[in-house]
């Protein structure tokens, strides 16, 4: 099946970039907003970041003038009639989620295709809130989107083997590399990297090391460009949690299961770089200082 016109649902950080790389690369898009504003916020976020590559001199202003002719912001779901892949980025929340699947369903052309870019929730799950289990999938790209070249399309059971085609075709038609994985918790990315994650905490918490000594362990001796414990302060110390407990819920292997200090972060607001605190303190953001009350 060909991709003509994409249809993108949330602009918020993933949205925005989502619709971005689909206009660069020539598709027509309709991005949704539930409101005017927030669709204000994430039309600027596209603004900026291709400002940022007309800067680099990786597109021109033509380019850039195209790229923006091309997206059809909207508040409107009627607009996806005819799009032909409509991709849903909005909240982390199973309810939601199935309720704008099940709208859309009625609203666009029965043989679209419809993918989510959940990080953590079943594709299965939100597929049942639809007619068109065959044409259901998930393709999950990384943030910052117009710079991360990774997407995870993930296959049901279900799944029509044209359909797998067709989204494995359009990630690389908008310049990313994709890789297959099945409908499990986790997909192939969150399965290996978040058991490694909660491992630094647990090191942290056995006294195996300084929250410097951790990170700079696998910084200079496996050439990560960051440690564990930065990394996590990046990502969000409560997002993590939130999907080791998916991942335990899934597998119910103890070494997907969330570390008590984790917990304890978590529940005292301490979610790294966004809450000012984590494995770091963020007083001042570009001179991080490790939270030494987390040492043993
Ligand atoms: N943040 C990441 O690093 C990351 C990485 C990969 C995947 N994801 C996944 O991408 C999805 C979106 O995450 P995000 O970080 O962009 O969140 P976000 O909060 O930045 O954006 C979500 C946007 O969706 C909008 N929204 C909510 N309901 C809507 C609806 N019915 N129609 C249209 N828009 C609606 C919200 O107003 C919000 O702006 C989630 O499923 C998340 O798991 C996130």
């Amino acid at each position: 099946m060909e991709i003509r016109q994409v249809g993108v649902v949330g602009c918020g950080l993933m949205g925005s970039g989502i619709a971005q790389v689909a206009a660069m690369a020539g598709f027509p898009t309709v991005v949704r907003e539930v409101t005017p504003e927030l669709l204000g916020k994430g039309m600027s976020s596209i603004e900026r970041s291709l400002a940022k590559f007309v800067e680099k001199g990786t597109i021109t202003v033509g380019q850039r003038a195209e790229t923006l002719r091309r997206l059809k912001p909207t508040t409107q779901l009627t607009d996806f009639a005819g799009c032909d892949l409509v991709i849903e980025a909005i909240i982390e929340n199973l309810g939601p989620k199935r309720e704008v699947y099940a709208s859309l369903d009625k609203i666009v052309k029965a043989e679209a295709i419809f993918a989510s870019n959940t990080s953590s929730l079943s594709i299965t799950e939100m597929m049942t809130a639809t007619k068109r289990a065959p044409q259901f999938i998930g393709m999950h790209f990384f943030n910052p989107v117009p710079l991360m070249t990774l997407v995870e399309v993930v296959k049901t059971v279900v799944t029509d083997p044209t359909v797998i085609e067709t989204a494995l075709t359009y990630t690389r038609q908008v310049g990313k590399t994709p890789i297959l994985t099945s409908d499990r918790a986790g997909f192939i990315v969150n399965r290996l990297l978040v058991p490694y994650l909660l491992d630094a905490i647990r090191a942290l918490e056995e006294g195996f090391g300084t929250i410097e000594d951790i990170d700079n362990g696998m910084k200079l001796g496996c050439n990560h460009p960051m440690g564990p414990l930065t990394l996590l302060d990046f990502v969000g110390i409560e997002t993590t949690y939130y999907i080791a407990e998916i991942l335990f819920n899934e597998y119910r292997e103890t070494r997907f299961a969330p570390p008590p200090l984790m917990k304890r972060m978590v529940m005292a607001g301490m979610y790294g770089r966004k809450s000012g605190k984590g494995f770091y303190d963020y007083a001042e953001p570009k001179n991080p200082k490790p939270n030494r009350m987390l040492e043993r």
